[in-house]
Formats: structure tokens, sequence, C-alpha cells
């Protein structure tokens, strides 16, 4: 067994597999989020102290029917990467931004907040043990998943005394391989004001699901959420923030309490300033869509996120028309892609100070 002292004065217990998976994968084709590396980050909250922190091989935790979360959705996650270098440096992309956001998400949801030291600890101990599976070249990652869910017992509608907060991480390559078509929301809604849009809880994809698969079931990818009043703003997708090229101003919508304030669209915003590109945050109605549609000023579409990097959409449908989005020679979606791949395969400066280095 190994110990780990931080500077909180946290021992991570360690527990290394006897029997690695890693040669049982096929790296050239992974389906995303489907295989999980040789170990895992477990630590509990109990007594108003988080204890216990372990790292052990990847396998199933043990719990009670009764346990809260299965009843009430008491869980917040985050989504991360960690990329490698043709060195074989290891990098992790803005992983403070992910820290900050899982401890607003869990105060929402009135789970405790997490230490910061044991947050980094966790994740790079687990980028130590499992770096064989970060996999070198263009679109390969490591999907990095912490989560805290209520571990406690007892079906009674009142936030936990106990909690698991756990890292899981996943080998992955690009979540969408094609161009997406989207649906713009007329009916259902995502989040609503003063609800817990802005976090990554749990139960804000469990809402999406249904009226996704109607989406799917028409041929689309992905919903764009409009605002719950009225369905006029156009607002986010599925597991993505949405820019709107319109000539050559990027529109995206403000963050808001029903907004997830994405770390790739802030990373996105960043560098168009910084190209010279007119970046208009504001609210974008459907109407304003259609009308610049109609005069041919929609010259991109594309959603962000960390699973998705930059996402190109094709076209996207309401009240039952299609607007097919022609494909652009100086694509902004391409322009962004590579540059905050270039960033993250630490392949050109690190301008804005990005890259967290860990191997
Ligand atoms: C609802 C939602 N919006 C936007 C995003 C993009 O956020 P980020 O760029 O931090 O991954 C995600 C993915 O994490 C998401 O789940």
């Amino acid at each position: 067994m190994l110990t780990f002292l931080n500077s909180n004065q946290y021992v991570i217990d360690i527990q290394p597999t006897a029997h690695s998976r890693i040669n049982e994968v096929d790296f050239n084709q992974l389906t995303f989020g489907k295989i999980f590396t040789d170990h895992m980050f477990e630590c509990d909250y109990e007594n108003g102290v988080w204890t216990n922190p372990t790292i052990k091989p990847y396998g199933p935790l043990t719990i009670y029917p009764g346990t809260k979360v299965l009843h009430y959705g008491q869980a917040v996650f985050e989504g991360m990467k960690a990329f490698k270098d043709a060195d074989g440096s290891i990098f992790l992309f803005r992983p403070e931004e992910n820290f900050k956001r899982i401890n607003q998400s869990s105060e929402r949801l009135a789970i405790p907040h997490f230490p910061k030291d044991l947050f980094f600890e966790a994740i790079e101990k687990l980028l130590h043990l499992d770096q064989g599976w970060v996999h070198q070249g263009q679109g390969h990652a490591m999907y990095i998943r912490p989560f805290v869910f209520a571990s406690e017992t007892g079906v009674s509608a009142a936030a936990a005394t106990a909690y698991k907060f756990m890292v899981i991480m996943s080998p992955v390559t690009a979540y969408y391989s094609e161009k997406l078509k989207v649906l713009i929301a007329e009916k259902y809604s995502r989040a609503a004001d003063g609800g817990v849009g802005y976090a990554k809880a749990a139960g804000n994809y469990a809402a999406q699901f249904y009226p996704t698969n109607l989406a799917r079931a028409k041929g689309f990818h992905q919903v764009i959420w409009t605002d719950a009043q009225n369905h006029e703003f156009l607002e986010e997708a599925g597991t993505m923030n949405v820019f709107f090229r319109i000539q050559d101003t990027l529109i995206t919508a403000p963050t808001s309490d029903r907004i997830l304030d994405g770390v790739t669209r802030k990373s996105i915003i960043d560098l168009a300033h910084a190209q010279g590109i007119d970046v208009s945050i504001r609210k974008f109605s459907v109407t304003e869509l259609i009308a610049a549609h109609q005069s041919g000023d929609v010259k991109e579409i594309f959603g962000s996120g960390t699973a998705a990097t930059v996402s190109a959409i094709s076209g996207f449908s309401y009240q039952e028309n299609f607007y097919n989005i022609e494909d652009q020679d100086d694509s902004y979606a391409h322009l962004f892609k590579e540059l905050l791949q270039d960033i993250q395969y630490n392949r050109s400066d690190d301008e804005f100070g990005w890259r967290h280095q860990v191997l």
C-alpha cells in the first residue's frame, strides 16, 4: 500500500491494481465514455469532514437501495480533459475552472464543498497511475469525470449528511464525428430562472433525455434550448454552449442561472478577442436567427464543450422548417478548434496560461 501526503494533510491511500486492463483496449475504436481506466478515486463526507481519500482499482460500488441519490437525485459532476503531447508530457486544460464549477454546482444542490488540494491531488495521482491510458495523437484525450452524490441512506426528502466524491477517467476520441443537425426547442425547456441550469446537476441531463430522444427520432443530433418563458431566445445545447456567426460577428448567449458557464465557451471568447474577431454576448432570438438566415447572414453555427470540443452545425429546424447552413471556407469553428487543440496538445504558446502540466 502506498500513501501520499498532500499539503493539506490529506493522506490518499493508494491501492494499485494487480491486473491492468489496458491491453484489452483498442484505442482506435473507442466509444465515448464507455471504457474506464484501471483506477478511481473515492472520498467520503461524514460527520462534517471529507475523509478516507482512496485510489483503488476501478470497480463496482456497493450501495443500499435507500441511498438518497437514487431517490432525490442529489448529485453533481464535472467533465474535463487531459492531453498528451508529442513528447509524452500530460496537460490538463484549465482545471481550476472545473474545480470552481463543481463547488458552485455542489452549493446549489446543498452538497458540501470539496477541498481544492485534494481535488488536484486526486486527479494528478490518477493520471500518474494511469498515464499509459492517455493516448497521444490528434483527437485522443483522457476524459476525467469528477462527481459527488448523496450516499446517506434514508427516504426523507432533505439534503443528505453523507456524500461520496469520486473521480473516474475514460480514454476518448471525438464526441461527434459529423456535423450536427439541431432542433430548436418550442415546447420543452431545459432550465428555468432560479433553477439549477447553471449547475452540472445530474437531473439537468435526465430531464433532457426525453425531448432529445424525440428530436433524435426526427433525425436531429441535439436540441438547442430556448428560454423557458417564451421559447424565444437561444440558450445552449445538450452538452454544449452555442455560437452563431452572423456575417463576421460571433454571437453567444450571456450566461445566467439557466445556462452552464462553459470553459470552452469562455476560452473561445478569449481566442476570438485575440484574433480580432468581433464577439457579441447578448440575447439572440429565434426570430433574429431566421431573419439573418433569410438574408444570407448566418455563416456558421457551432457548439462548444469539453466533450464535443468545437462542433459545427449543418442546419437547424424550427416550426417544421429546416434551415441549411453552407460550409464556410474560412470557418470560425475550424479556426477555434485548431487554436484550442494547439494549446491543449502543447503545440503552441500558452499565452493565456491554460495548460496545467501534470507529468
Ligand atoms: C449543458 C452544458 N452546456 C455547456 C457545456 C460546455 O461546457 P464546457 O465547455 O465547460 O465543457 C456542457 C458540458 O460540459 C454542458 O453539459
